[in-house]
């Protein structure tokens, strides 16, 4: 294992009729901004729970954040709590929201043009303003890490960016928030989830016996909780489950001291700023064929995958590693998730596109051991077509 530090300041508080908490939470005297996405925050009523437990505070309002929030509608944010001198933030909606609040904390103080921020994968970022969340849609773990990303529109490109002082102070997880979500974005938080944790895990062995053993749980809990809270959305043990699992998936706890991957999400990037496909089906795209092309240098982490996580144990070890990517791409087309470029209508041309992209973006070694060059991603993609 190599040497870490693992600090993560954010306060969870989970459970039902959580949301009024906030009410302690936020400081008295502070000048509130709430942000949030479309229209899901305001017909389920989670908008209307929250202005009440603000009470008399000072509030303003920030709605039509889109997902895969954008520079372009963010940096309206920005402008509204400049002139109304906000001083805390609140996220209400999934991960794009809470994305999308990071980035306005960071940019309100900023001095320049804010799109570095981003450029700069947050190393720029030297003030932040608080702010917290109120989570409606378990699936990128925004609502406890530091990390966010953010699209320019107008030139297609979509990066992540994180800094220390981007952490949320706190994030609210009531699981009855996400019964009223489309069963199209549930399966999308497993996903998502789900692929987190193997970017954490499925590299080489590096003797993180705990971090490898919490990784493999994440996974089976996933995988055995996805039928059931698809089909009962407001079953709440399994939407408890699943929102706990996502935060685990990418709180930094199973992060911490292992080799990471996160090509499969570099090039997902790519697919969703040129084809506006949704984040996680991105993933499921890239990596069953990421895991086939990689077997080579993933080899000894394929077979326990296999083993602990699918119960694999019969067959030589490229059948092995075969069932174990097999049964990874069957369980997210069960889920009602493509992972194949051509269910979007994409073909060699998409390739041709997301490669140039990733060098543009100088994504040229990916990966663990930073092998994934232009023709290894080249690979990639043409094994998802
Ligand atoms: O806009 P509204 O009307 O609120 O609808 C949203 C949106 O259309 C809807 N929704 C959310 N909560 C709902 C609901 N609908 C009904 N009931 C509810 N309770 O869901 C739709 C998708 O929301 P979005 O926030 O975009 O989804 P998600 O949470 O999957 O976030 C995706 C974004 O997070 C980034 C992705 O790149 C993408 O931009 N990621 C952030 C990460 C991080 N910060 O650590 C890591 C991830 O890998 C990921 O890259
Ligand atoms: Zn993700």
């Amino acid at each position: 294992m190599k040497n870490f530090t693992f600090h993560n300041p954010t306060k969870i508080i989970f459970g039902k009729d959580t949301v009024a908490q906030l009410a302690k939470l936020v400081p008295q005297d502070a000048r509130v901004l709430i942000l949030f996405g479309g229209a899901s925050a305001e017909k389920n009523g989670t908008l209307a729970e929250v202005r009440t437990a603000l009470g008399g505070r000072a509030v303003q309002e920030f709605g039509g954040i889109e997902p895969n929030p954008s520079y372009e509608t963010l940096m309206g944010a920005v402008a509204l709590a400049r002139r109304e001198k906000s001083d805390f933030l609140l996220a209400v909606g999934g991960g794009s929201v809470i994305d999308g609040t990071k980035f306005v904390a960071a940019a309100i103080p900023y001095d320049g043009e804010p799109w570095d921020i981003a450029r700069s994968g947050g190393a720029k970022v030297r003030s932040a303003l608080p702010f917290g969340a109120v989570l409606t849609l378990p699936a990128t773990g925004s609502e406890m890490n530091n990390g966010a990303v953010v699209t320019y529109k107008a030139t297609h490109d979509k990066l992540p960016f994180r800094s220390p002082l981007l952490f949320p102070r706190f994030s609210v997880l009531d699981p009855t928030k996400t019964f009223t979500l489309p069963v199209k974005q549930v399966a999308n938080g497993v996903v998502d989830a789900f692929v987190h944790t193997v970017e954490q895990y499925l590299t080489y062995p590096v003797q993180a016996l705990a971090q490898d053993r919490f990784a493999e749980g994440l996974l089976q809990t996933l995988v055995e909780i996805a039928p059931q809270t698809l089909a009962a959305p407001d079953d709440y043990d399994t939407r408890a489950n699943l929102m706990w699992t996502a935060t685990l998936a990418l709180n930094g706890l199973i992060g911490a001291g292992v080799p990471q991957d996160w090509a499969t999400h570099m090039i997902g990037h790519e697919l969703t700023a040129l084809y506006d496909i949704d984040h996680a089906r991105t993933l499921a795209l890239v990596l069953p064929s990421l895991l086939n092309v990689q077997r080579g240098p993933k080899r000894a982490k394929l077979l326990q995958y296999g083993e602990r996580v699918w119960g694999i144990r019969e067959g030589s070890e490229d059948e092995r590693i075969d069932a174990a990517i097999a049964s990874t791409r069957a369980f997210f087309e069960g889920l009602g998730i493509p992972t194949r470029l051509s269910a979007y209508g994409l073909g060699q041309e998409a390739v041709d596109a997301v490669l140039e992209q990733l060098g543009k973006h100088s994504l040229t070694s990916l990966g663990e051991h930073g092998d994934i060059d232009l023709a290894t991603s080249r690979r990639i993609l043409a094994g998802a077509l």
